[in-house]
C-alpha cells in the first residue's frame, strides 16, 4: 500500500466556491457570452479587442479570490499520500498553486501567462493585454494573447497526461461538467488503464455513468471529506 498513483481532474466546479463563475451552469459564463466570440482563434481573428477585454475583466475579477477548502484538501493529498498525486486542470486560475498543489498540468492553460503569436514565447502575465502590448521576448507588439487554449485549438501536454492516465490506479474527476473533449474522455482512458475511477461533483455530469463511484455535493464538503477517508484507507 501506499503506492498508489492518483490522477485528479479538476473543473469550474472546484474554483466555484471561491467565487470564480463556471461555464455552463445557470449564470455560468456561456450563458452570457457567446463562446465563439471570446473563446476560439476566429473570435480572436475578427475582434482582438473584444477578446482582451473578456479575459481582461476575468483576469481582474480575480484579485482577492483565495483557494477554498476544496484545493486545500487536494494540496493535503498530495502532501500526504506515500504515493503519486497529480492534478490534471481545466481552469485557468491560480488557485491549485495557491493551495500549494505542486504536480499539476494546466492542460487549457492559464489566466496569468501571455503568449506572443509573433515568436510563440511565453510570459508570467498580471496586467491587461491590448492590440499593441509589447513581447517582452521579441519586442513585436500586436502578437499578444492570453495563454488559454481555445475551442478549435489542442490542450496543453496531452502526452503527459495520457501517460499518467495510463498508470493511474485512482482517477478522480471534480467539479466539471463531462461537456469538453478530450478532458471528457479521461474516465475512458483511465477505466481502460485498469484505474478505480470517482466523480465528485454538484450534480451528475454527462459522462456519470462511466465513473465507478460518485459522490454528490459542494466541493468544498464532498472534496475534504473524500480526501480524509483516502488519506485513511490507504
Ligand atoms: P462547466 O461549467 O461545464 O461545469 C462545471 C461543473 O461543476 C458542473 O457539472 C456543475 O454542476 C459543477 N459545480 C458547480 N458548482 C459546484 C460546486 N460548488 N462544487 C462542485 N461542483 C460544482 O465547467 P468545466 O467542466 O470546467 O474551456 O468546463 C470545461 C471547459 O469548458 C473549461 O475549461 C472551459 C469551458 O469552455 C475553455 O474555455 C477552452
Amino acid at each position: 500500500m501506499g503506492k498508489e498513483r492518483i490522477v485528479i481532474l479538476t473543473g469550474a466546479g472546484l474554483s466555484a466556491e471561491s467565487g470564480v463563475p463556471t461555464f455552463r451552469d445557470k449564470d455560468g459564463i456561456w450563458a452570457k457570452v457567446d463562446y465563439r466570440e471570446v473563446a476560439t482563434p476566429e473570435g480572436f481573428a475578427r475582434n482582438p479587442a473584444r477578446v482582451h477585454e473578456f479575459y481582461n475583466m476575468r483576469r481582474r475579477a480575480h484579485a482577492g479570490i483565495r483557494p477554498n477548502a476544496a484545493h486545500a484538501a487536494l494540496a493535503r493529498l498530495e502532501r500526504e499520500h506515500a504515493g503519486e498525486v497529480w492534478v490534471v486542470t481545466q481552469n485557468v486560475d491560480a488557485l491549485h498553486e495557491g493551495a500549494g498543489t505542486q504536480n499539476l498540468i494546466h492542460m487549457h492553460g492559464q489566466l496569468f501567462q501571455a503568449l506572443c503569436n509573433a515568436c510563440g514565447s511565453r510570459a508570467p502575465w498580471a496586467e491587461d493585454l491590448s492590440l499593441t502590448t509589447v513581447c517582452p521576448a521579441c519586442t513585436n507588439a500586436g502578437g499578444m494573447r492570453p495563454d488559454v487554449v481555445w475551442f478549435g485549438e489542442m490542450p496543453y501536454h496531452m502526452e503527459r497526461i495520457r501517460d499518467l492516465l495510463e498508470a493511474a490506479d485512482l482517477f478522480l474527476s471534480i467539479g466539471t461538467s463531462g461537456n469538453v473533449y478530450p478532458a471528457a474522455g479521461f474516465v475512458a482512458e483511465a477505466r481502460a488503464s485498469g484505474a478505480h475511477t470517482v466523480e465528485l461533483n454538484l450534480e451528475p455530469s454527462e459522462g456519470c455513468s462511466l465513473f465507478a463511484e460518485s459522490v454528490y455535493g459542494p466541493a468544498t464538503a464532498v472534496v475534504p471529506a473524500y480526501v480524509d477517508r483516502l488519506l485513511k484507507d490507504l
